[in-house]
């Protein structure tokens, strides 16, 4: 029996992975971690910490990910995504492991106008991109042979998302609108984990694309969260990044090439449209058992 040490497995992806790797790996012992556990900011701890603990492998999610906030607070978002996976792969360099990364579509300045691929140079615009860029090479160079898994736009059960926030508004307003020039593909924190799980078991190694397939606009999306749910009432207006008038920059076009994990896995997650689908269900099915 080996140990899969998740750090950040509070946090909205980490409650599905942590379900997921105990179901993929019923013979091994999966330990969650979060903030109440270890700060991943603190050096000697966190070394000592992932030292004492043995893991085989560590998966880390714990991240700053509040991508407006990273603007005005560089240096706290750099302490964690970046300082953060430095201390961690530090630790797993001791004890032996094999540490994955999560990253993200923000190392790219959206410009490309195609798919990214993984050896894609990145060129991040905002704080929140560049902190994990840097935490991406940490995880390289430091733990030897590191998996990074970039993904984006993820929603799941349990954290705020888009598809929550959609759901809320269209409770307290007649009109919504919502930015249509970033394009880019919903995750399924579900269908991701599922994914993470699958590379792990393959003991793949380096950079990876993982979302849901195809894509769309934040305005499409608002608009299938709406139709999908039957709420006809509410009406989206299309608007341009500029109007919204966010602190951090976005990429306009994101997409990611996912071509190398179909052929790792042998086949690409679902349309994004499908997984939503599946979710809205998760979420009405939820709101029924209370
Ligand atoms: N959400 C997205 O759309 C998206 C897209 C691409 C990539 N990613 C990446 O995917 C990963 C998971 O994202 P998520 O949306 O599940 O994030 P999340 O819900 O914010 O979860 C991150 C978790 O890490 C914890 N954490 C924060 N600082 C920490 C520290 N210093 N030490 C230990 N734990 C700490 C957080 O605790 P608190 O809540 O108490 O701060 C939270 O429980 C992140 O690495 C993120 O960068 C996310």
């Amino acid at each position: 029996m080996s140990r899969i040490l998740v750090i950040g497995a509070k946090g909205m992806l980490g409650r599905d992975l942590m379900k997921e790797l105990q179901i993929s790996f019923p013979g091994d012992e999966v330990l969650g971690w979060d903030i109440d556990e270890i700060d991943i900011r603190q050096k000697q701890d966190t070394v000592a910490r992932i030292e004492g603990a043995r893991p085989a492998i560590v998966i880390n999610l714990a991240a700053y990910t509040d991508v407006d906030g990273c603007e005005s607070n560089e240096q706290e978002a750099f302490a964690v995504n970046a300082d953060g996976m430095r201390h961690v792969a530090m630790g797993v360099k001791r004890c032996g492991a094999r540490v994955v990364y999560l990253s993200t579509d923000y190392v790219f300045d959206g410009k490309k106008g195609e798919p990214y691929r993984e050896d894609d140079p990145p060129h991040p615009l905002s704080v929140y991109g560049r902190s994990k860029w840097k935490g991406e090479q940490y995880a390289l160079e430091l733990a030897g042979d590191g998996l990074i898994i970039r993904t984006q736009w993820l929603y799941g059960r349990y954290g705020k998302n888009f598809v929550t926030a959609i759901l809320r508004q269209a409770k307290e307003k007649k009109i919504l609108s919502i930015v249509n020039d970033q394009i880019g593909s919903p995750t399924y924190t579900v269908d991701l984990s599922r994914a993470i799980s699958q590379l792990v078991r393959k003991i793949a190694g380096g950079i990876f694309h993982v979302t849901n397939s195809e894509s769309c606009s934040w305005y499409d999306f608002g608009q299938a969260i709406l139709k999908l749910s039957g709420i006809e009432e509410v009406q989206v207006l299309p608007i341009s990044s500029s109007q919204l008038g966010r602190k951090a920059p976005r990429p306009p076009y994101s997409v990611l090439n996912t071509e190398r994990f179909r052929k790792e896995t042998g086949g690409p997650l679902r349309p994004w449209s499908e997984a939503l689908k599946d979710f809205l269900y998760e979420l009405e099915e939820g709101e029924r058992m209370k």
